[in-house]
């Protein structure tokens, strides 16, 4: 049995999505900057998706940018703000994902800019108070870089509550929005976001496309030169399958949000009933609350002879899952995520994450080679 529980990783592209996407690899395609027919085509199937995923977050088309992923909407957004809003001072948290932490780096290492890291508690919630005080303590122009849910451990950030209070202390704010966006209802002016990202491999789309919402007053100038496609703020011939694609995924998957929520909870729901009945010593990291990301699950296990192992064991039973963050899927060693919740080091973390692919055969399959590995 093959069975696939890394979905915060990346996930299956979608039959209807792949059939959406064909039409554009093969013959329409036009280069959407021409003029003539065949690029007026393509234009027009570039904008309808923007439209679409404007709507989706209650935003208008001309704030939404078409990337390559997350990390280069999450790069724009961050750099950007400094480089071109006059941002001096950053916040942010310990366990954001690297495409953020290291952009916040550059940052302050390369542009002068100041940063402040916001305190978190053992299940990696934010401090709201401690975000309170940060904003207080300084009247630099600041950026808030938070994101909504952290894909290793699953942990939901109170984005409304992050977002009023930088709007209260006249703070930017960005999310990293990409284990959230065609998950959750998004509203970008409820939560009072400036910039968040979104990446379709996340949510049944191809791999290679994401975007950037910029709130119109607060718009950064391109992050990559040449010539004058999005509107002047992205350069590069788009990525029209893969804009089209991402459009089909998030429309279907906001078409079918709470059924497909119902029905991942109650897998990752009995999955938690599962492990703790056979393991006594099972412990988790994040929240598993409604606080949590219904995809992720993120299990601590007992030190044992064989936990050094236990992601490639489990690899050999066609199980696959992932020991440290998404990107780094395989590597088990020295997440800064958990680290940064200070829990046993000798324990190991395995991150388990779940689609409306996955089943509760697959569940009592997992749960029966971990039986083997750990009780034999
Ligand atoms: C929270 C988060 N942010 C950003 C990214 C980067 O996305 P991409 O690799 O599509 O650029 C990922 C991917 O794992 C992610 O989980």
């Amino acid at each position: 049995m093959k069975v696939y529980f890394d979905n915060a990783a990346t996930t299956a592209i979608d039959e209807e999505v792949l059939a959406a996407m064909m039409p554009f690899l093969t013959e329409h395609f036009g280069n959407p900057s021409t003029q003539y027919s065949f690029g007026r085509d393509t234009r027009a199937a570039v904008e309808e998706a923007r439209k679409t995923i404007a709507q989706l977050i209650n935003a208008s088309a001309g704030e939404i940018i078409f990337t390559s992923g997350a990390t280069e909407a999450n790069n724009m957004a961050i750099k950007g703000s400094v480089n071109y809003l006059g941002v001096e001072r950053i916040i942010t948290s310990p366990i954001e994902h690297h495409c953020v932490e290291y952009s916040v780096d550059f940052c302050r290492d390369n542009l002068h800019v100041e940063t402040a890291i916001v305190k978190i508690d053992g299940n990696g919630n934010v401090d709201l108070e401690d975000l309170q005080n940060l904003l207080k303590a300084s009247d630099k122009k600041t950026l808030v870089t938070l994101m909504h849910a952290n894909n290793e451990i699953g942990t939901l950030l109170d984005i409304e509550k992050a977002g009023a209070l930088c709007k209260q202390y006249h703070a930017l704010f960005h999310s990293d929005t990409v284990q959230t966006f065609a998950h959750f209802p998004i509203d970008v002016q409820k939560m009072n976001v400036d910039f968040m990202s979104g990446a379709a491999h996340k949510f049944h789309g191809p791999k290679g496309i994401g975007f950037l919402y910029m709130r119109k007053q607060n718009k950064v100038q391109p992050f990559i030169h040449g010539g004058g496609q999005e509107r002047g703020f992205r350069a590069g011939t788009e990525n029209v399958y893969g804009i089209v694609g991402m459009a089909a995924a998030a429309k279907k998957a906001y078409a079918n949000l709470e059924n497909d929520r119902a029905y991942i909870l109650d897998l990752k729901n009995y999955f938690i009933t599962k492990l703790k009945e056979n393991f006594p010593d099972i412990d988790f990291n994040g929240n598993i609350d409604k606080r949590s990301l219904f995809t992720v699950l993120n299990v601590s296990f007992p030190p044992n002879d064989k936990s050094a192992l236990l992601l490639f064991m489990l690899d050999m039973d066609g199980i696959c899952c992932s020991g440290g963050s998404a990107c780094g899927s395989g590597a088990s060693a020295g997440s800064h995520v958990i680290n940064a919740l200070h829990k046993d080091e000798n324990r190991v973390s395995i991150r388990f994450s779940f689609s409306k692919h996955n089943t509760r055969e697959e569940v009592d399959y997992v749960i029966e080679k971990l039986r083997k590995i750990f009780i034999g």
